[in-house]
């Protein structure tokens, strides 16, 4: 190992920070992030803190439609399976995600380059094709490492609508519908997975958060297999939660019966501000909504969606903002951290 990272890794966690999933599993709660296979095979720092903190973790591209069947019919599940294997080996849990989205970043070239073309009676053929056959492999290869799966991503608009304009839409004219289909689909592959519903902007009220509402009771009206709501939470000074009014709408999903996942948690700060000030912000972020989370007895997880700042999807498309996540670019960790540590030691009051 590089003298820096050995060096990192002694000033990133001091030994006497307790892991993380082990002061969160005191509480019932899994611990972890999103994480990327390439720094997960070739970065010795980036495993070790996964290893050592992270109880669960979501594959932030591998499970995608373009990663698992990048040609029709031709299903490609080894780096996804790699990434099973070493979470398995290292008794961390796995989210898989996603199934059904309409984000063109998910599709394989082969159905985009078609996307205006195929036929509602198409559009179900192979969607049903893709939810049986991934579910189908992550049962078997899995081995219960798999133990949930956001089956639908990101079904309402920000202003609370159904997408219509989407390939998947074509399906049913309404999400309670599509979803109910797709779910059942997933749950005849494989009875023990634990099924999400995922998306962003729900997690306080307003017209998204009551389109939440309507979807998933719709759902539990018509008896649909679905078993929890993730909640991404991806948050910034333009997305600032109130928290005592997220714990206020997770209580209304907990009141449908579902388990909640916090499942993309971010905090981004303004590019080049690192004052204190900005820090705990970012901190007081945290620790608002693990705490919200640790209130609401049906809240089960709660994973960011990176845990380092050298590994970040705000590098793909720089927007002004970003470093988002617990440890700097060097691995050391920021105030976040020690706010999250923090929470998981007061528990669930
Ligand atoms: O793998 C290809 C690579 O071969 C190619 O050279 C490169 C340049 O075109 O693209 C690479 O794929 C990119 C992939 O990230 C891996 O880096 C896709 O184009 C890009 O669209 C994809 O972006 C991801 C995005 O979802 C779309 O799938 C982001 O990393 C990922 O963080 C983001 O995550 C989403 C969640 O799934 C849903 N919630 C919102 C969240 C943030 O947007």
């Amino acid at each position: 190992m590089p003298f820096l990272a050995a060096l990192s890794l002694l000033t990133a966690t001091p030994a006497s920070a307790a892991p993380l999933k082990t002061l969160a599993s005191s509480h019932q709660l899994l611990i972890g992030s999103a994480v990327r296979t390439d720094p997960l095979e070739q970065d010795a720092e980036y495993r070790a803190f996964i290893t050592k903190h992270f109880s669960v973790i979501t594959p932030e591209n591998a499970f995608k439609f373009e990663a698992l069947q990048p040609e029709r019919g031709k299903f490609d599940f080894a780096e996804a399976d790699r990434l099973v294997e070493f979470a398995r080996k290292h008794g961390i849990k796995v989210r898989g995600h996603t199934l059904l989205w309409h984000h063109p970043g998910a599709f394989p070239a082969w159905i985009k380059e078609r996307e205006k073309e195929w036929t509602p009676a198409e559009a179900k053929e192979l969607l049903e094709a893709h939810v049986r056959a991934v579910i189908t492999h992550f049962r078997k290869q899995g081995k219960g490492t798999v133990f949930c799966f956001d089956v639908a991503n990101e079904l309402i608009g920000d202003q609370g609508e159904y997408r219509k304009d989407t390939l998947w839409a074509r399906i049913a004219p309404d999400p309670v519908t599509l979803l109910d289909q797709v779910f059942r689909w997933a749950r005849a592959a494989d009875p023990s997975l634990k099924l999400f519903y995922n998306d962003y902007g729900i997690e306080m009220p307003g017209k998204k958060a009551d389109a939440a509402l309507r979807l998933l009771e719709g759902l539990k009206k018509k008896k649909t297999p679905i078993d929890g709501l993730g909640l991404q939470m991806h948050f910034s000074r333009r997305f600032r939660p109130d928290y005592a009014k997220v714990e206020t709408q997770l209580r209304k999903y907990a009141g449908l019966g579902l388990t909640l996942h916090v499942t993309e948690f971010d905090y981004a700060i303004p590019d080049g501000d690192d004052s204190a000030e900005t820090l705990k912000e970012q901190a007081d972020a945290y620790a608002g909504a693990i705490r919200a989370c640790l209130k609401v007895k049906a809240c089960k997880a709660f994973v960011t969606w990176g845990f380092t700042d050298r590994v970040s999807y705000f590098k793909q498309d720089p927007s002004g903002e970003g470093r988002a996540f617990l440890l700097d670019e060097k691995g050391v960790p920021k105030p976040a951290f020690h706010a999250v540590e923090s929470a998981l030691r007061q528990g669930r009051r």
